[in-house]
């Protein structure tokens, strides 16, 4: 038996889950409410929310899970890549508790973990699968040839998918993140209403800041025409911007595909709730006879659980760190 304690706080979301024997047994969740009304995650505002949170949703996770923190036999945490305040609450909180415990630390990349929470379920991958990883600070494309061999196969060069849902957001007034509202508002929008351009970029990379300056010249030329034009329009530019963010995405996952030879397929990261890319890949999965693997909700966005898991499995491998570990804002997928 392993029981292992998952911390996540890389960006915004303070998260702890229980595992035990690879299944997940709780993930509770504190989403920061305070970076609303700015269009972005405050880094010190969030580090303090951190602070508040930790203990709290540790407990919490505990409970949830019905065990006894007694029967924990690791602490996994989220090393990187993140925001450093945020990332030094949460692996404060696991160096500390591991050493309370005499228990062993086992350091998590958070990229990873995001493909990882593809093990979580009943409908797991079988290597060597191709991720779209798509986040709000990443956008990439990564063979998966094992849990942790991975290799970064198309990225992007400026803005990621996320932010260019979450910037577009702020073009249209919407709060952060803005994500989940572009997507509730293009349920009953005309995604063919406005057509906006796709970015001509070599490989399998990416590119969305072209976008985004497209969306704001687009919104300020129609809004000095008509000043309620993003309200009367509201459905139809988020459709529209969706689709194009999307077509993005798609075309070059089709074409890594196509060229790997891979026809396992999936996709994670909290912009893989979207439901225009979760119904976008199950469509190019059966034109292409592809098995799709798509995160339940819960572990598209940041969550512990996805730690946890990671962490079985390098709890399986003996993988574990030092008690003088730091945290790592930047870190390669590889
Ligand atoms: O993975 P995540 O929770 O945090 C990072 O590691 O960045 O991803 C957050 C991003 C945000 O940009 C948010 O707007 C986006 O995921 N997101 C969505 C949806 N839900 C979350 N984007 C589009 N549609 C959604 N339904
Ligand atoms: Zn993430």
């Amino acid at each position: 038996m392993a029981t292992i304690l998952g911390i996540e706080s890389t960006c915004d979301e303070t998260s702890a889950s229980i595992c035990i024997d690879g299944k997940i047994h709780s993930n509770t969740i504190a989403t920061q409410s305070v970076h609303e009304k700015f269009g972005g995650v405050i880094p010190e505002l969030a580090s303090r929310a951190h602070q508040l949170n930790i203990i709290p949703t540790v407990e919490q996770a505990i409970n949830d899970a019905k065990i006894h923190k007694n029967e924990i036999d690791a602490v996994a945490f989220s090393r990187g890549p993140g925001l450093m305040g945020s990332l030094l609450v949460g692996i404060s909180f696991a160096i500390a508790f591991a050493l309370a415990r005499n228990l062993p630390l086992i350091e998590v990349k958070h990229m990873h973990a995001h493909i990882l929470a593809h093990f979580i379920g009943d409908h797991k991958p079988t290597f060597p699968f191709l991720c779209l990883t798509v986040s709000g600070g990443h956008t990439q494309i990564v063979q998966v040839n094992d849990y942790f061999s991975m290799e970064l196969i198309g990225q992007t060069i400026d803005d990621a998918a996320g932010e260019a849902f979450d910037k577009t957001a702020k073009i249209l007034g919407l709060a952060y993140p803005g994500g989940p509202l572009i997507d509730k508002h293009a349920q009953n929008g005309n995604s063919l209403a406005y057509t906006f351009p796709e970015p001509k970029i070599s490989n399998f990379d990416f590119s969305f800041s072209g976008l985004k300056t497209s969306i704001l010249y687009f919104v300020q030329k129609n809004t000095k025409e008509n000043p309620n034009f993003i309200e009367n329009n509201l459905e139809d530019i988020c459709a529209s911007v969706q689709h194009r963010i999307i077509s993005i995405l798609l075309n070059k996952l089709e074409k890594a595909a196509l060229v790997t030879g891979i026809k396992n397929i999936a996709i994670a990261g909290g912009v893989s709730a979207n439901s225009g890319l979760r119904n976008g890949i199950n469509q190019l999965g059966e034109k292409h006879s592809w098995n799709t693997f798509i995160p339940k909700f819960e572990y598209c966005t940041d969550n512990a659980a996805m730690i946890a898991i990671a962490g079985y499995h390098k709890f399986l491998q003996n993988d574990f760190v030092g008690q003088n570990i730091t945290p790592l804002t930047r870190w390669e997928i590889g």
